[in-house]
Order: structure tokens, then C-alpha cells, then sequence
């Protein structure tokens, strides 16, 4: 039996036997379950405890690569998790010594969300590296490969693998029109052989690649070059398979892939079902099966302790919007969630219509971490308050930070009248920079050691610190013991989680009575208290349509939002990341008074009125809600 599409797979023999021998050329697996399966299911939420009962089993399983960490991994960790993420990477190299270990690092964005100085990046990678990561994949939410510059050198330098990826986005449904065609990616490819990549990653973050765009464009690379290519897509939209088969058929080297329990929805596809469906080819991963069913049935025990954070309020196991509008679907519930918070899930339909013109207006960027979060903020901002105040009424500090060319360079370039609007008084300069944007930046790291001295006990700390510097503070003081981690970010044990579930079940079906209890906790977690035989428990569920917010307990501070005085109340909802002035300072009218992180965006909020700062309700780290007053000034 022969397969057609230039004889890449055929049949070569029947062996269908659980240990048969590796093929010609079997394709390779990264398995992606321990870092973007759960960040795409449960939030990011997994824990290292959850991970060793099968670090050893994986490493047994023949896998090209294990991608363990980057992306949200390192945010959420010391966020929300109580756990350093430098330790998991050397607990989990402690059970897995066989399998190379890879990480996704955005670029000159390290696993933040900003440029960070050339020295917090060599630092960084550098620490990657010794701390056991073996493959970089590396991105840039631009395309821009000045943004790989320091962190390529480090990794080749170290002698580990550099990965250049290329964001894969469209305008249009499928691969094509003037932005994202062929010509486009095939450039791309030419450009990363260039600064001397070991191998490329096609990364469909979206999950927008479809089977026969998939097919010609790595038949194409393959033509233009014998580099390794490497897919990476999710099942998203539902064509994740079909794309990884016709990939395999066109000659791919290496996909992604997850354990079932992990796999699908806006995950990845499974690999099982790759395996058998490759059996007798020349293509053949030579996987055990039955080890790999092992696995999942390790796995599927702790998946009640991250059920509560997976979208389940559809059926349908596949996002149809995401072939309707082009957008990755993290994006579009980051959107409904912003516009919920708002009260404002009416505009949906709006923002939709809306995204393309502002998508275009910022340079047709690709949408990925971070530019998926700028464009769509800026969206949401257009819709709402557009009509009323104007064409691009309230720019986010982002989209001036890109006009200004700090992100890099975008796809086309940006509209002159946004771009003039939203550099008008900004502080680095009216005029945009052409230069890779690491050039600007002044070193910060000497800066960050010396501010955490009392509290950083290594540089693994202090990296910490520059990447996340609220957050990582309050990591540090849970971690040498300074203050107590409060309860929601320590791991529950599977049987507590189970007693609160079946609680939960009983309120719902109404055996047990409940009454919400009105703490100041953040909106989306619903507390009740819940008597069993006179005994009373506190039962905290969480709405997964909504985002969570680390839940730092505060005072009650509602307000009524026609409020006109001198109260500055929060817009959004969000996290406090700086006081600019403090109590007793004069302040001008329309003068930034505090800086709130918002979907990982930080926004400048302004004093209403001039007059004297009277009051601050909140520490930086603080979450809050929209309507918190957050300070008080007395004209
Ligand atoms: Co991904």
C-alpha cells in the first residue's frame, strides 16, 4: 500500500507490534502537557506535585522534547501557585534525565509581557540554561528577529537549542492576501536561517492553520531549505489534527502534541491517536501505547483539582469563532471577560467589528502575547468610549509603547494619525524609533538587585523580581517565611477537593442551604457558608467565565459610580501596581495617581480634580474591582 503526496508516507510494513523498532523516519513528538496543555485547559495551573507521579513514566516514552515551562508558567507559578518556578525546572530534571527539556521564551519579552534591557535577558536565558532548559523556542509577537538578538546569543553560546519561531496569523480565513501569504512566512524562514536558528517552529497559537495551507507551506520550506521544521498548533478551531496529518504527509520534522487528558478543546491534539493511525508507515513514532494510556490514567486522577478552572459552559469542544474571526480564542474570552466586568457584554458584536479596523490601524500585528492583549484592550476602549469622546479617546500605555516602536517593528506600518495621537506628549519622544528596541533600553538590572537586597537570597530571585516586581515581592516574602501565604494559593489535597465539590453538588441541588456571604473577595468567587450536622463550612466556588484575581482580602469600598467628587475609583478591575504620589502631596487635575494591571495591561489612572491627596485605600499588590474607590483627594 502507498500513500500519494510525493511518497512522504507510506505503508513499509505491517508490524503492528507494540515494540517494534522505530521506522525510517518516525515523526518526532514534543509532548506540551506540562506547559501549554494546562495553561491552554486549566489556567496554568498545574502543580510540580501533579507533575511527578509521571515525570518518570514521560521520560520512558521516547519524546523528542518535554516543554515544561516559559509562556505563563513563571507568572502564574509565583502568582497564584506559592511555588518558585526555577524549582521546577531542577525538581523536575531530577525525574526526567533522558528527555531534553524546552521552554518558550518571548524573545526580548523573556516570560513577560514588556522589553525587558539586554542585561535582565542574558541574565535570564543564561539561568535558563543552568537550570535545565534545553530547547528554546523563541518568539516575538512582531516577528521581529532583533528581538532574538541577546537571547540567541546566550542560548548558542551555552550550546543548547536555539528554535526561531514564527508566529503564524491571518487576515483572512485562510493563508493569503497581502499580509500573511506564502511569500510572508517563506521570508520569515529565510531571516531566522540567517541569524543561525538550529531549527524553525511554525507557531499557530490560534489554532488557524488548516490542512492544505499547512501542507504547502512546509512542502515550500522544504524546498527552500533542509532546516528542521518543527509545528506547533492547537485544536482550537477544530483542524488541529487534520493540520498536524497533512503536515506529517508534507514532510514535517517535529509536532506538538499532549496526553489525552490534557489534549483537545483549546489545547492540542492528543497524541494517541496519532500513534496508531502512523503504525507501519515509514513515519512511525515507535511509541508504546500502552505506556502512554499509563500515563493518562495517572494524569486523569489529579484533573478534579483543576476542573473548576476549564471552560465549560459549551458543548461544543470547538471554538467556531476562531475560523470566523481569526483571533485566538484566550483572546476572545479575555474580551468577553473585560466586557462583562464593564457591564457591557451587549458591545460584543461591536468590539468584533471593530478589531479588524483597529488590528489594521496598529499594523496588522499578529495576534499573540502581548499584541493580542494590546489590540484587543485598545478594542474594547475604542467601543466604549469612542462615541462620546472621540477616535482613539483613551489610548492604553501599550499602544503608545508600540507606536513608539518599543515592541519592535509591526507588519505594516502603523496609521500616521493614531500613531501621532498616541505619541503626543509621550515621555520617551514624539518620534518613532527604527532601531531593535534593546538599543533604547538603559540596563535595569543593577537597579532591581539593589531595591530587593534585604529580600533576594540569588540571582535566580532577583530575576524574579525584575521580571514580576509586585508579585515577585510578595512571592519572597511567602517564600523565607515574612508573611504568611494566604490559603487560595496553597495546594489543596485531592480529598478536600472532593469534600468541596460534593458540597458544592448539595447547595446546587438544594439538599443543603447557603447563603452568599458578601466578604470583599473578588467578583468571580462566590463564597457560601454551608452547615453539615451543625458544623458550619466556608465553600468558595469560582466562575470560570471570569478571571481570577489573587485574593488579597480588603475592605468594602462601593461606590456609587456617578461619583463626581475627588474619588479616584477604579475603572476596571485589576491589580494595583503603583501609587505615584502619597498622602499630603498637591496633585493636578488629569495627572497619573495610580497604575493598575488590568488583563496584563498596566493603565495610568488620573486624579478626577486638582486638590490634595487625602486618602490611599490600597497597598500596590492589592486586588480590586471596578468601582473601588482607590484614593480620595480634597480640592
Ligand atoms: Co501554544
Amino acid at each position: 500500500m502507498q500513500f500519494d503526496n510525493h511518497g512522504i508516507v507510506k505503508m513499509t510494513k505491517m508490524n503492528y507490534d507494540i515494540n517494534r523498532s522505530a521506522a525510517a523516519n518516525p515523526i518526532k513528538i514534543q509532548d506540551v502537557s506540562l506547559r501549554d496543555g494546562h495553561q491552554s485547559l486549566f489556567a496554568t495551573r498545574g502543580r510540580t506535585e501533579d507533575m511527578l507521579p509521571i515525570a518518570e513514566m514521560m521520560d520512558e516514552i521516547g519524546f523528542y522534547s518535554l516543554e515544561v515551562w516559559g509562556g505563563a508558567t513563571f507568572d502564574v507559578m509565583h502568582r497564584f501557585l506559592n511555588e518558585d518556578p526555577w524549582e521546577r525546572l531542577r525538581t523536575l530534571k531530577k525525574y526526567i534525565k533522558k528527555t531534553p527539556f524546552s521552554m518558550l521564551l518571548r524573545g526580548q519579552n523573556l516570560v513577560g509581557y514588556r522589553n525587558y534591557a539586554d542585561d535582565v535577558v542574558e541574565n535570564f536565558v543564561q539561568r535558563a540554561c543552568d537550570n535545565g532548559v534545553d530547547i528554546f523556542r523563541v518568539f516575538d509577537a512582531l516577528n521581529d528577529f532583533r528581538n532574538f538578538e541577546i537571547a540567541g546569543k546566550v542560548i548558542l553560546k551555552n550550546g543548547k537549542h536555539l528554535q526561531g519561531t514564527i508566529c503564524y496569523s491571518l487576515t483572512e480565513p485562510r493563508m493569503g492576501g497581502d499580509v500573511y501569504n506564502l511569500d510572508y512566512y517563506l521570508k520569515k524562514a529565510k531571516d531566522l536561517e540567517g541569524i543561525g536558528v538550529n531549527s524553525i517552529c511554525i507557531k499557530d497559537m490560534a489554532g488557524l492553520i488548516s490542512p492544505y495551507d499547512v501542507y504547502n507551506l512546509i512542502r515550500a520550506m522544504k524546498e527552500q531549505s533542509n532546516m528542521p521544521i518543527h509545528l506547533h498548533t492547537h485544536f482550537t478551531s477544530g483542524m488541529g489534527d487534520l493540520a498536524i496529518f497533512k503536515a506529517i504527509e508534507a514532510g514535517v520534522d517535529i509536532v506538538d502534541t499532549c496526553m489525552a487528558p490534557y489534549a483537545y478543546r483549546t489545547s492540542h491534539p492528543a497524541i494517541e491517536p496519532i500513534v496508531i493511525s502512523l503504525l507501519g508507515t515509514n513515519r512511525d513514532t515507535g511509541f508504546n501505547v500502552n505506556k502512554l494510556a499509563e500515563i493518562g490514567k495517572k494524569m486523569e486522577k489529579t484533573i478534579p483539582k483543576y476542573m473548576h478552572y476549564a471552560n465549560q459552559t459549551k458543548f461544543a469542544v470547538i471554538d467556531t469563532n476562531v475560523i470566523l474571526h481569526q483571533t485566538p480564542g484566550g483572546m476572545l474570552s479575555n474580551l468577553v471577560n473585560q466586557l462583562r466586568q464593564m457591564d457591557a457584554l451587549d458591545k460584543l458584536d461591536d468590539v468584533f467589528e471593530t478589531l479588524p479596523k483597529v488590528r489594521k490601524d496598529l499594523g496588522q500585528v499578529p495576534l499573540v502575547t502581548p499584541t493580542s492583549q494590546i489590540v484587543g484592550i485598545q478594542t474594547v476602549n475604542n467601543v466604549l468610549f469612542d462615541k462620546e469622546e472621540g477616535e482613539y479617546s483613551k489610548i492604553t500605555e501599550q499602544v503608545k509603547d508600540l507606536c513608539f516602536g518599543l515592541y519592535g517593528k509591526t507588519t505594516k506600518p502603523i496609521d500616521v494619525e493614531v500613531s501621532k495621537k498616541a505619541l503626543s506628549g509621550y515621555p520617551r519622544g514624539e518620534t518613532p524609533i527604527t532601531d531593535r528596541p534593546g538599543n533604547i533600553l538603559e540596563p535595569e538590572f543593577d537597579d532591581v538587585k539593589e531595591s530587593v537586597k534585604d529580600l533576594a537570597k540569588d540571582i535566580d530571585d532577583e530575576l524574579l523580581i525584575a521580571l514580576y516586581p509586585v508579585t515577585g515581592k510578595r512571592f519572597l516574602k511567602w517564600k523565607y517565611g515574612h508573611e504568611e501565604a494566604p490559603k487560595d494559593v496553597q495546594a489543596k489535597t485531592i480529598e478536600e477537593v472532593n469534600k468541596e465539590q460534593e458540597l458544592v453538588q448539595k447547595i446546587l441541588s438544594g439538599e443543603l442551604s447557603a447563603k452568599a456571604s458578601s466578604t470583599g473577595k473578588p467578583k468571580n468567587l462566590k463564597e457560601f457558608e454551608v452547615y453539615v450536622d451543625g458544623e458550619k463550612f466556608m465553600v468558595e466556588v469560582t466562575d470560570p467565565n471570569m478571571p481570577t484575581y489573587s485574593g488579597i482580602s480588603k475592605k468594602e469600598k462601593k461606590v456609587n459610580e456617578l461619583d463626581n467628587s475627588g474619588n479616584l475609583i477604579a475603572p476596571i478591575p485589576g491589580m494595583i501596581m503603583e501609587f505615584d504620589r502619597s498622602i499630603g502631596d498637591e496633585v493636578k487635575a488629569g495627572e497619573t495617581i495610580v497604575v493598575l494591571e488590568a488583563m496584563k495591561m498596566l493603565n495610568n489612572l488620573e486624579a478626577p480634580i486638582s486638590g490634595m491627596l487625602e486618602k490611599i485605600n490600597y497597598r500596590v499588590g492589592d486586588a480590586v474591582i471596578k468601582g473601588d474607590i482607590l484614593c480620595v483627594i480634597i480640592p
